[in-house]
């Protein structure tokens, strides 16, 4: 570890502090000076936008940071109204969202639009976007034309990839030196599957230990501001979060993280369909049983429905005044339309007295 530590030491810089004369509607991207020149648009909650320099700050001062995923609009408006620090697109969309059994199969394209709708929903979190597989590995060049895609298209203010290679490290380099905030990803990289072999915890031996903690040190020394560690043992995590200057988002990687993460629908309970439920990970805390409220819910409506109790009166809410009625139906008649006036004319009668009518 000694070793580790001496060959990626450097003079630790500064980092700038917040300048009292910059007013407040200023929009802070995270990716931009907080004494920009120029406003930009401007966010529903401008002093409380989370920006590098708010994860900075929170960071120095030993305060937890919060992140979760997010895919589409909804998902995107619960992170922001409690107060979540970090909104990611996670590629576990392509799990979640679509159904896939891996993170592979997901396009940029389907990144992009749940990006786009993250964003709408999404005002004051900062936003990072993942980088799909297939999108990022051939050449810096190609890594950098997609994150420029993720902030341009997707409207993310920072992209995460995944892993350590020496072609990865490079990658992140020259996403940071294009002028985006990249999060790294180490331990278990589900992008990288086919060579782990499934999806299996990491840095559970001495080399693969010390790997995590030389791949997140590299990380930071290619500009990454922070660095997500996916199932590693906890005192794994420990030694890289007391080794960085860079905060750790930790995901089954126990408690001494400067921040977690977890995937929106395993926290929700959302998947309570045996298939689902089955693969919810071991570390995923369900703070709610969301999944069995859907499932009630869109049983008691299909009942409801078939037993004709919903919509009654009660969600049958305009009304036509008996005169126009009358009138309708002799508009009816004269159409030849004798039934549908009848009907029209029944169901008057019947919301008028109520009688004959189920209410849910
Ligand atoms: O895609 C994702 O959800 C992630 C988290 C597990 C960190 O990368």
């Amino acid at each position: 570890m000694a070793a580790i530590l001496r060959r990626f030491s450097k003079p630790y810089t500064t980092l700038p502090t917040s300048n009292p004369k910059i007013p407040n509607y200023v929009r802070r991207m995270s990716n931009m000076p907080e004494d920009t020149v120029y406003g930009g648009p401007k966010p529903q909650n401008p002093d409380e936008r989370v920006t590098l320099t708010t994860l900075r700050k929170k960071h120095r001062k030993g305060e937890a940071i919060t992140m979760v995923t997010a895919y589409d609009y909804p998902s995107a408006v619960h992170l922001d109204s409690a107060g979540i620090d970090i909104a990611l697109v996670g590629d576990s969309a392509s799990m979640v969202v679509h159904g896939h059994d891996t993170t592979l199969p997901i396009t940029l394209e389907e990144m992009l639009m749940h990006c786009r709708a993250v964003a709408r929903g999404a005002k004051r979190p900062l936003l990072v976007g993942d980088l799909a597989f297939g999108t990022y590995e051939s050449s810096s060049q190609q890594a950098v034309d997609t994150a420029v895609r993720v902030l341009k298209e997707g409207g993310m203010d920072a992209i995460k990839l995944e892993g350590g290679a020496p072609s990865r490290i490079s990658a992140a380099k020259h996403i940071v030196e294009a002028g985006i905030a990249v999060m790294g990803h180490v331990g278990l990289t589900p992008q990288a599957i086919s060579v782990l072999g499934g999806f299996r915890p990491q840095g559970r031996n001495v080399l693969s230990a010390v790997k995590v903690v030389e791949t997140a040190l590299a990380l930071q020394e290619a500009g990454c501001f922070s660095v997500v560690l996916e199932c590693v043992p906890a005192p794994v995590a420990a030694a890289a979060t007391s080794v960085l200057q860079i905060p750790t988002i930790g995901i089954g990687a126990g408690p001494f993280c400067s921040g977690q993460v977890l995937v929106y629908h395993d926290l929700l309970g959302m998947m309570q369909h045996p298939h689902h439920a089955k693969v919810t990970p071991k570390f995923c805390k369900q703070f709610a049983q969301i999944g069995e409220g859907i499932n009630k819910a869109l049983s008691d409506y299909k009942q409801e429905v078939e037993n004709r109790s919903f919509p009654g009166v009660t969600y049958s809410p305009y009304k036509i005044n008996p005169a126009e009625v009358d009138g309708f139906s002799k508009e009816l008649q004269k159409m030849g339309l004798d039934k549908a006036a009848a009907a029209a004319a029944e169901a008057a009668e019947k919301f008028e007295t109520g009688k004959n009518i189920q209410t849910s």
